[in-house]
């Protein structure tokens, strides 16, 4: 399986945070946003991971996450010179992807609950077609929307519609097979101009190969658009990292629960942020490593 980060667009919505930065370099409490979809993608396994950015951010992302080799995968990066669609991602990284699935996971989300490794490699494993994961939100008409049956069954996705049929959002998180380039490649742009995301999952439902998980209780998503929902996400991550005492998204404890890297790889790491919290953290997580038995949730 494959990984793409689509990390793209030009955050006006964010300006003036986002006059010289790409918004997905921007913290998200003690963290870059980016390490957030990162983090998700490496928790289900996914190690040959593409980067897809706006020219002018492509450097930046290269020096804060260089080939990816120190936390144990792959990381190439890619170039998306106009936001012309999320499906456009396919067309982008068609080489990336091959002849085998694909995980796309858009840049500014966060994901974070109990039991989501397990959901995303029991999505995995039953992979035909396309996997997607909806929320319940109070406000649907901002996003992609999935309507469901009273068995669960997935029956109408529907991007922004004015009258949405359920409260439930398609996140930015999608599973597919490699089928999904050639349907890519058959897409024109909306009335909005934008290839979307939500046309290929049509085309899959149209096929009866459109599942969708749902994201239920006690479990965040978060996406950050606005200044207020970036504020917002900063403050759920530290609410409960400092509740907890553990760190969500830490993408070097992710890398070492999940074997991409030895504990002294981890340390090496942490030693390097030095005096910073986190640093502390990765060094702290790196020699309690043998009991890190599983991965992180
Ligand atoms: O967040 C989930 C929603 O994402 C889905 O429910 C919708 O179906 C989907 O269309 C999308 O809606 P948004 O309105 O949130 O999309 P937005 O244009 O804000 O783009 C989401 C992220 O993807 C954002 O961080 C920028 C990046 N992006 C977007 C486009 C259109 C790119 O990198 N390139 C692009 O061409």
């Amino acid at each position: 399986m494959k990984g793409i980060v689509l990390a793209g667009g030009s955050g006006t919505r964010l300006r003036p945070l986002t006059g010289t930065l790409s918004k997905q370099i921007l913290p998200v409490y003690d963290k870059p946003m980016i390490y957030y979809p990162l983090s998700v993608l490496m928790l289900a396994g996914i190690r040959d991971i593409q980067l897809i950015a706006a020219k002018d951010h492509l450097e930046m992302f290269r020096s804060l996450l260089g080939d990816g080799s120190r936390l144990g995968i792959s990381l190439d990066y890619a170039e998306q010179d106009e936001p012309r669609g999320i499906a456009e991602a396919f067309l982008i990284g068609e080489e990336h992807i091959g002849d085998g699935p694909v995980t796309l996971i858009l840049g500014d989300n966060v994901f974070h609950g109990p039991g989501f490794s397990t959901l995303l490699a029991t999505a995995m494993d039953r992979l035909d077609g396309c996997e997607l994961f909806g929320y319940p939100v109070q406000d649907p008409q901002r996003y992609g929307v999935a309507e469901i049956d009273a068995s669960g069954r997935l029956v109408s996705l529907a991007e922004k519609p004015r009258r949405p049929r359920s409260n439930l959002a398609v996140t930015g998180l999608y599973m597919y097979d490699s089928d999904v380039v050639e349907i890519a490649r058959g897409l024109t742009p909306s009335a909005r101009g934008e290839l979307e995301i939500t046309d290929i999952n049509n085309a899959y439902l149209a096929q009866g190969r459109a599942r969708l998980n749902e994201l239920g209780r006690g479990f965040a998503w978060l996406d950050m658009g606005t200044h207020d929902s970036l504020l917002q996400a900063g403050q759920y991550v530290q609410l409960l990292e400092q509740r907890q005492g553990e760190r969500i998204a830490c993408v070097e404890e992710i890398a070492l629960r999940m074997g991409f890297i030895t504990p002294d790889q981890a340390y090496a790491l942490g030693a390097e942020l030095g005096s910073s919290s986190y640093g502390q953290y990765v060094m702290d997580m790196a020699r309690r490593a043998p009991a890190l038995a599983s991965p992180a949730a």
